[in-house]
């Protein structure tokens, strides 16, 4: 299969194209070369940005796309438009970002989508980021019918990641000592493996599936924060323990939950982890083994010397344990 990818070299897109690397396709990325330029040997790479520099693709087919890096209709327009009759098949990469609710839990895909007031809008934000995507979803399969896929993830684990929102919880444990954990040990807790995302994507695309597909972790057998944690101390080594501190206790002292507990879905918004995609379990979506996803991410960030960019300092997280021991007496 020849396979075009709209972007492939930062975390997502690169799995996918690593991906199809080893499953035997051939790969053309499209990107502006800024991102690990000279990363792939074997992959054939144009050049060019995707806001009015599609030039480099015209007359050009390709059996299936991919677009990894959609994030405004208006260039997500050019193109699925112009690409219409060069391919086959569109996948659009979306997120669970488009949902309007996630004050209710097991969002499935039919659960409404987020609007934007604005149809100018083109400035991403947590809160257009969401908003936009699902009108570049619209954009998609508006020119593409039934010959597109719109894959929907939740947060996505695994190396190469820089929003570091899985990566935290792999290196902290390997520092030893108590840490600061959310709330309670059975709160559930959801992230998809990158190399997860990539067999299904391509799956998505080599089958000519058609629909909305939420990919996350599953909902039925959901993952406790108690059993990822403990995974993660496993794989660690060490003296590392985590404690669980009440989300109040952590809301008195003003602590992010967004960056400095990443991942961490609060209590007024469980839906955020608890996304239900069995629609994409019942189309092939596979997970890895867990201890798999803990042990590559964390080798990945130490051979890397990665610098993470959430989680919480070793200072505040002492603040956060003494106000617990406050909060008990
Ligand atoms: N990470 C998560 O947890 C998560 C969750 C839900 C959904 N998603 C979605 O998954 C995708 C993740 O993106 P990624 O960065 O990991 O994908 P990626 O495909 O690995 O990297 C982004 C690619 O886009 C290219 N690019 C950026 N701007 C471009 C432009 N103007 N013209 C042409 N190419 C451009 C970059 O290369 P150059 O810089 O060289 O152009 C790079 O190759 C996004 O669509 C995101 O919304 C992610």
């Amino acid at each position: 299969m020849q396979l075009l990818i709209l972007g492939g070299t930062n975390f997502v897109g690169r799995h996918l194209a690593e991906r199809a690397l080893a499953d035997g396709h051939s790969v053309t990325l499209f990107n502006r070369g800024r991102t690990n330029p000279g990363l792939f040997e074997d992959v054939e790479e144009m050049h060019g940005d995707r806001d009015e520099g599609l030039d480099p693709l015209n007359g050009r087919t390709f059996d299936r796309v991919v677009d990894v890096s959609g994030y405004v209709p208006r260039i997500v327009r050019q193109s699925a438009e112009m690409l219409r009759q060069a391919t086959d098949h569109y996948t659009f990469i979306s997120s669970v970002s488009v949902y309007a609710d996630f004050t209710t839990t097991g969002i499935d895909e039919d659960a409404p989508v987020a609007a934007t007031t604005d149809a100018e809008v083109e400035d991403i934000n947590r809160n257009t980021y969401g908003p936009l995507k699902a009108l570049c979803e619209e954009v998609v399969h508006s020119v593409y019918r039934e010959r597109c896929t719109i894959v929907r993830p939740g947060i996505v684990a695994g190396p190469f990641d820089d929003t570091d929102r899985f990566t935290y919880w792999c290196v902290r444990p390997s520092k030893g000592g108590e840490f600061v954990a959310p709330d309670h040990s059975s709160r559930p807790v959801q992230f998809i493996d990158a190399r997860d995302l990539a067999a299904f994507t391509l799956k998505a695309s080599v089958d000519l599936l058609h629909g909305v597909f939420n990919a996350t972790g599953p909902l039925k057998d959901a993952l406790s924060w108690g059993d990822f944690l403990e995974s993660c101390v496993e794989v660690a080594g060490g003296d590392a323990r985590p404690v669980w501190v009440p989300e109040q206790v952590l809301r008195d002292a003003e602590v992010n939950l967004g960056s400095e507990l990443p991942l961490y879905a609060p209590l007024d918004r469980p839906g955020f982890a608890t996304v239900d995609c069995g629609r994409a379990i019942a189309a092939g979506l596979e997970f890895s083994p867990l201890k798999r996803s803990i042990e590559d991410t964390l080798r990945w960030a130490r051979d890397a010397g990665h610098d993470l960019t959430a989680g919480m300092t070793q200072g505040r997280e002492e603040e956060i344990l003494e106000a617990l021991r406050r909060s008990r007496l």
